[in-house]
Parts: structure tokens; sequence; C-alpha cells
């Protein structure tokens, strides 16, 4: 038995987002500046290599497994990788196989997603407007998007809509994406923006919708109930009596929840980020490609990342002053 991995605030790390590209076919404002320099390919771990990465850490005790990007169906052949992954699905040490995209590919792969062993997905979507739909993510178009939607449905996927709640974008949305994802039996998450990367001149303070006001606007149209319920990530859910659907609340900001926290991000050039919202990153590149044929030494960085993972993120919108600001974008890990 090897021992799991525990951090020095004694939690287990069990969850482990890979961000396999930091390219995407959407320019979000509040994820991406509009002229984005993106990595060189080379600098890219392979696919092989990712697929080394992941094993090691699946043998280290990680049971969930998050691909994101960038948008991570747009790195090329990835489709190989989710393949490969499927064998630590079977053997029953990976729980779950899942991704975090912008839906724009889903009608590819959607088949190939359910072949692979994925049974359900996240789905980032701010609006139904089309035309807002186009402002938010800059290239993307709506259309794409519900047809991937639908194809991820038809193939068997659950699926749960990511929203960025926004103050003057998406307010008057409330209900109707509420509606829409009941109608569709689709989970729901808000998620509170978080200060990461310069977006140019799109100013987080004016963005900044609390998750406590948009639960008192729902609140004013449903009973909403508490749920234990979690799904492995940072989400708080509630019931709504009258739809019966489940909706999560992402709260960096409002209810830090960080105590509870149990996953690590790797990046698509192999760096290590114990932290989302802290600098600190560990590089596993080069342990991965010290020895071809043993991963002792990555193990062993690993181990010694772990070892520092911080208490938490310091994002903070006080006073008008954005706290705890990163320099690098959403992008970068994936979120
Ligand atoms: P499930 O609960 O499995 O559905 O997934 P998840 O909520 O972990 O993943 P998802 O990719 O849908 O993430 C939704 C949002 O939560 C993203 O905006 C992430 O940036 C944010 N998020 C995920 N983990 C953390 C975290 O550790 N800290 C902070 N501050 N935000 C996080
Ligand atoms: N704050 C909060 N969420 C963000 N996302 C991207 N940038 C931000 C930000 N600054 C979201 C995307 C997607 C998820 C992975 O992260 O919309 O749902
Ligand atoms: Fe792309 Fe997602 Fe960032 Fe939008 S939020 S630009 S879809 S990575």
């Amino acid at each position: 038995m090897t021992t799991p991995l525990i951090d020095p605030f004694a939690r287990p790390i069990s969850y482990l987002r890979v961000s396999v590209t930091d390219r995407c076919d959407f320019r979000c404002v509040y994820c991406m500046s509009e002229n984005m320099t993106f990595l060189p390919k080379k600098e890219l771990l392979t696919l092989e290599e990712l697929d080394r990465m992941c094993t090691t850490f699946i043998g280290l005790g990680v049971e969930k497994l998050r691909i994101t990007g960038g948008e991570p169906l747009v790195r090329r052949g990835i489709m190989a990788f989710f393949q490969s992954m499927t064998r630590h699905l079977e053997s029953g040490a990976l729980k779950e196989l899942t991704l975090t995209t912008n839906g724009s590919q889903l009608a590819k792969f959607a088949p190939d997603l359910v072949a692979a062993g994925v049974k359900r997905i996240n789905v980032s979507l701010d609006t139904l407007d089309e035309k807002k739909f186009a402002d938010i993510t800059r290239w993307g178009r709506l259309p794409q998007v519900l047809q991937g939607i639908d194809a991820a449905r038809n193939a068997g996927l659950r699926i749960k809509i990511n929203v960025v709640a926004l103050k003057g974008f998406n307010e008057d949305e409330l209900f109707s994406i509420t509606e829409w994802c009941a109608r569709e039996d689709m989970d729901l998450t808000f998620i509170e923006v978080m200060p990461m990367g310069d977006i140019g001149n799109e100013d987080r303070i004016d963005q900044y919708w609390p998750l406590e006001d948009l639960r008192a606007r729902l609140a004013e149209r449903y009973t909403l109930k508490d749920l234990d319920h979690r799904t492995g990530g940072p989400a708080r859910y509630v019931e709504l009596a009258e739809t019966g659907q489940q909706i999560g609340f992402i709260t960096p900001l409002t209810h830090n929840f960080c105590e509870s926290c149990n996953r690590v991000r790797l990046t698509c050039t192999g760096e290590l980020f114990m932290c989302l919202g802290q600098e600190d990153n560990a590089d596993l590149r080069a342990p991965l490609r010290a020895d071809q044929d043993s991963t002792a030494p990555l193990e062993a960085a690993i181990r010694a990342a772990i070892a520092l993972k911080p208490k938490g993120h310091d994002f903070d919108y006080d006073r008008q002053n954005v706290g705890g600001k990163m320099t690098r974008h959403m992008s970068h890990t994936g979120g």
C-alpha cells in the first residue's frame, strides 16, 4: 500500500484537474484578453506524458480526474488520452473521469467521451441570448454550443451548466436559465467571478455579483432547501422544491471553501499548482522526464509539492480593492 496524499492541513488530495491545453476557440471577457499569446506546441507535455502523469497520481490515490483547458476538446488527439484513462475506470482505481468544456466541440466528440467512460460533464454557459453570448465569448456562437449540449444529452451524458454570475450581464436571466435547466433536466451551478489574469479594461468589481444576492433573488420565487450532497467539487447544493432541480453555488468570495479543498491542478506543461488562488507551483516535467523506466522521481516530486499546499486563496473585493489577484489567466490552470 502506498501512503495517500495528505497536505499540511490534513486534507486528503483525491481530485486532479488537468489542463491539457491553454488554447481556446473562445475569448471570454472575464477569462482572456482578446490578444492572448499561447504556448508553443513544443512546450506541451505529449499525450503519453499526460498519461504517465495521471497514472502516477492515480497510483497515489487520486480518484477523480477532470480534464480542462483552455478548451480541452481543441487539443489534437485528446480522445486518445480519454481512451487511455478508461483502463483506470475499469480497474476501479479511478471513480470519475470527466471534463469542463465550453461545449463548442461536443457535437463531434460526445459519443467518444461516453465510450471512454465519461458519465457527466460541465458546460460553461453564461447566457442564453445569442447576442450576449457573442459579446461575452467574443468568438463563440450560441447555436453551436446548444447543438453540442443536445448531442451530449443524446449520447447519454449528464450535464451541468456552469454560469459565472456577472452583474449587469446575466442578472436578468437568473430565472430563464434556471427554468431552462429544469425543463431540460440539467444541473446548474453559479460561480462567483474570481480575479484571475489581466482582462484588459473589464473591471472585476463592476462584474462581481455575490452569490448571496443571487440566492436571495432565487428565494423570492422558489423554496430552497440546503443539501448535504457533494460531488467532490467546491459547490454547495440546494434543491428547489417547486422543480426538484439541484442548483450549486461556488462561492470563493462570499463563503470560502478552502478548508475542504481536495484538489490540485496540473497544467499542460507539467506545472503543478497546489491552489488556484496562489502562485506556488512545482515543476513535474523534469522529474517525469528524469527516468523513463521509473516514476519514483515523479512520485517524490508530487509528494514534496503536496507538502507545500497553501491553506487557501486570498481573493477579496473589499472596499473597491481587488485583493489576492492572480496574474495568470484562468485558462492557464483550467479553473
Ligand atoms: P463538480 O463538482 O465535479 O461538478 O466540478 P467542479 O465544480 O469541481 O468543476 P468545474 O470545472 O465545473 O469548476 C467550476 C468552477 O469552480 C470553476 O470556475 C473553478 O474555477 C471553480 N473552482 C474549482 N475548484 C476550485 C478551487 O479549488 N478554488 C476556487 N477558488 N475555485 C474553484
Ligand atoms: N472567475 C470565475 N470563473 C471563471 N471561469 C473562467 N474565468 C473565471 C473567473 N475569472 C470559469 C469558466 C468555466 C470554469 C472552468 O471557470 O466559465 O465555467
Ligand atoms: Fe475559453 Fe473557457 Fe476561458 Fe471562455 S472561460 S475563453 S471558453 S477557457
